[in-house]
């Protein structure tokens, strides 16, 4: 195989976002690689002037900014999205600190080739405020998850956990970055198994192709 058909085979990746963009980073470097399978082609924040926009700009990749607050309601925001991340010939969406719930109608059209990640080992402590879940459960193991999305929030197949030992003396600042290390060593690779065509879907299970 020469390495134009190589390249010529990444699938495209979109990535909606919100904030700080240290996940997408994580993804923005391991696409650097050629040999990735996935490049990232388009970045969508829907707040405008964020950290993230930066980085992709950076990274010389295509960004469009969708304020939420423009459209009359979440299935109209989310077509928005869904008109753009067509038009680029997106093949995978990964949710990236992307804080906005999304509408039935979009996940569907999404259906398995839509990631998000989840700083916790789910299903334990879906929602906000993660690391004080865990932190007032008085779990030993916490962690992060990547998944395939499905309509219920923070719900759907895993593809990929890291689990990290909770601390006697840790908050919850010092928890987070803890997990934020293994966030951007798991999401990558969650999105090196999807773009391989290396996952299947059984009921609530993933079987990884080894
Ligand atoms: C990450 O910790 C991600 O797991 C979390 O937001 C943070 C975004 O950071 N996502 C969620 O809580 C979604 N339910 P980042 O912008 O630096 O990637």
């Amino acid at each position: 195989m020469s390495a134009g058909s190589a390249v010529s085979q990444r699938k495209k990746v979109g990535v909606l976002v919100s904030g700080r963009g240290s996940n997408l980073q994580a993804l923005l470097d391991a696409c650097a690689d050629p040999t990735f399978p996935a490049e990232i082609a388009l970045v969508i924040s829907n707040v405008p002037g964020v950290l993230a926009l930066e980085r992709a700009q950076k990274a010389g990749v295509a960004t469009a900014v969708i304020p939420h607050r423009d459209y009359p309601s979440r299935e109209a925001f989310d077509a928005a999205m869904d008109l753009v991340l067509r038009a680029a010939g997106i093949d995978i969406v990964c949710l990236a600190g992307f804080m906005r719930l999304l509408s039935s109608e979009f996940v569907a059209g999404w259906q398995g080739a839509m990631l998000n990640i989840h700083p916790s080992l789910l299903p334990s402590f879906k929602g906000l405020h993660t690391h004080r879940q865990a932190l007032e459960a008085g779990v030993k193991l916490h962690g992060c998850t990547i998944h395939l999305v499905t309509p219920d929030l923070d719900d759907g197949p895993i593809l990929v956990q890291a689990a990290v030992p909770v601390q006697d003396d840790d908050d919850e600042d010092s928890l987070a970055a803890r997990v934020l290390e293994q966030e951007h060593r798991a999401y990558p690779l969650a999105l090196r198994l999807l773009a391989e065509g290396r996952v299947t879907v059984d009921g609530n299970r993933t079987l990884i192709r080894r």
